[in-house]
């Protein structure tokens, strides 16, 4: 038999050569664009993004900055313009039909959204068998029990029979989350999923995930909601289509989304290797530095050349404002510590400028200065 007459068979999904194997979900390059009767419409900028597995990460940002769009770029229900997305090592896109990917997607990520959208006329348990029904995971026999398993692992074995009108939206929105989790996915994407519950419900929704995260899974939460993002492992701030760089949000967290932008735009990055001097004592200081990764110490030098590490900078903190704010030269030595330093370099006019602009976040790091000064004194005096 000639090979050209045989039926293709079904190709796999294309694992991605260049993931690197922490990485649960790899943004790359990904821009998205409307079109319609007033032209192009670009909702995602060149987003660049990596998660890891195991994180807990949280999204927020203003009502139509492009959140839902980013997650619809992560579950392959939108397809990105430009770019490339690779989630749990595959390629979603690239040379994958749309049968393929809807296959792949009910195996390997969980979705749940703000609006639960189970099936009305299905019970609940009916609603959590359905996506196994759909990939054809797990025997026939066995899906009833799994998804009452599920059921029961949200609180809701009681009403496993019950159709969704006749329990509370807090508990159809734990049906939603069981349902999502019927093929044991490693990821759940959910999109504003405490948007429409109580305080109460809200909590529920957010415990269930933690305990996940604890056994494992990666989520990736979208939500309006402060008081979630402070529970998980990291918060990505999305501004009109373009990502903050989380150096910035973590380090100035008062700071208004489109100066936040502005910064991550501005910034110089720079890299120090292992105990190298980013600024010496009695230096003019001109930026503002915010640490990416790696740790930095905070050195004095008494009189006799003695040295003593006051203190370490990690992820997220920044050093330079107490020059910036209070005077110009630099009070102390600051060097990289034993492993490679990565910052944000902000020139002082800009700097300067935002303060100006912020006045609550001028007064956050006023206090931030003085009780470094503070214990900079006493280390000095001591020395
Ligand atoms: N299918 C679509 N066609 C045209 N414009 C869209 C479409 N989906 C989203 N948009 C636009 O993209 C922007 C971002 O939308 P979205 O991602 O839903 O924002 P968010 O979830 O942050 O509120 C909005 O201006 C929205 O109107
Ligand atoms: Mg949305």
């Amino acid at each position: 038999m000639k090979s050209t007459l045989r039926t293709p068979r079904k190709a796999d999904l294309v694992r991605d050569s260049e993931s690197h194997p922490d990485a649960m979900i790899e943004l790359r390059g990904v821009i998205k664009q409307f079109s319609n009767a007033a032209g192009v419409f670009t909702v995602l900028k060149g987003v660049d993004l990596t998660i890891n597995r195991g994180e807990f990460v949280s999204i927020v940002g203003k009502s139509g900055s492009g959140k839902s769009t980013l997650l619809n770029m992560v579950t392959g229900i939108d397809h990105p313009t430009y770019g490339q997305v690779v989630v749990n090592a595959t390629d979603i896109y690239t040379g994958v039909t749309e049968s393929q990917r809807s296959n792949w997607r009910g195996k390997n990520l969980g979705i749940v959204f703000q609006f639960f959208q189970l099936l009305p006329m299905l019970t609940l348990l009916e609603n959590v068998m359905l996506p196994m029904d759909y990939v054809d995971m797990y025997d026939f026999d066995e899906r009833p029990q799994r998804a009452m398993d599920l059921l029961k692992l949200v609180g809701l074995e009681k009403f496993a029979n019950k159709l969704p009108v006749l329990v509370s939206t807090g508990q159809q929105q734990l049906a939603a989350i069981a349902r999502a989790m019927a093929c044991d996915p490693p990821l759940l994407v959910a999109d504003e999923p405490t948007g429409n519950l109580d305080t109460r419900s809200a909590d529920t929704i957010i415990q269930l995930f933690e305990q996940f995260v604890s056994q494992g899974k990666t989520i990736v939460m979208v939500t309006h909601d402060p008081s979630l993002t402070s529970r998980t492992h990291r918060n990505i701030i999305i501004s009109d289509g373009e990502l903050i760089d989380e150096a910035i949000s973590r380090s100035l967290p008062q700071l208004r989304h489109r100066h936040m932008l502005e910064f991550t735009k501005i910034a110089e990055r720079r890299t120090y290797q292992p105990g190298e001097t980013i600024l010496s004592r009695d230096e003019i200081v001109n930026h503002f530095f915010m640490i990416k990764q790696g740790q930095v110490d905070i050195v004095l030098q008494n009189n006799h050349s003695k040295e003593a590490v006051l203190s370490n900078l990690g992820a997220g903190e920044f050093f330079g404002e107490i020059e910036l704010m209070r005077g110009g030269k630099s009070i102390a030595n600051v060097r990289a510590g034993n492993k490679p330093v990565e910052v944000l370099a902000l020139p002082r006019a800009d700097f300067t400028r935002v303060m100006e602009e912020s006045p609550i976040t001028a007064e956050a790091l006023a206090k931030i200065v003085q009780k470094r000064l503070d214990a900079h004194q006493i280390a000095d005096r001591r020395s």
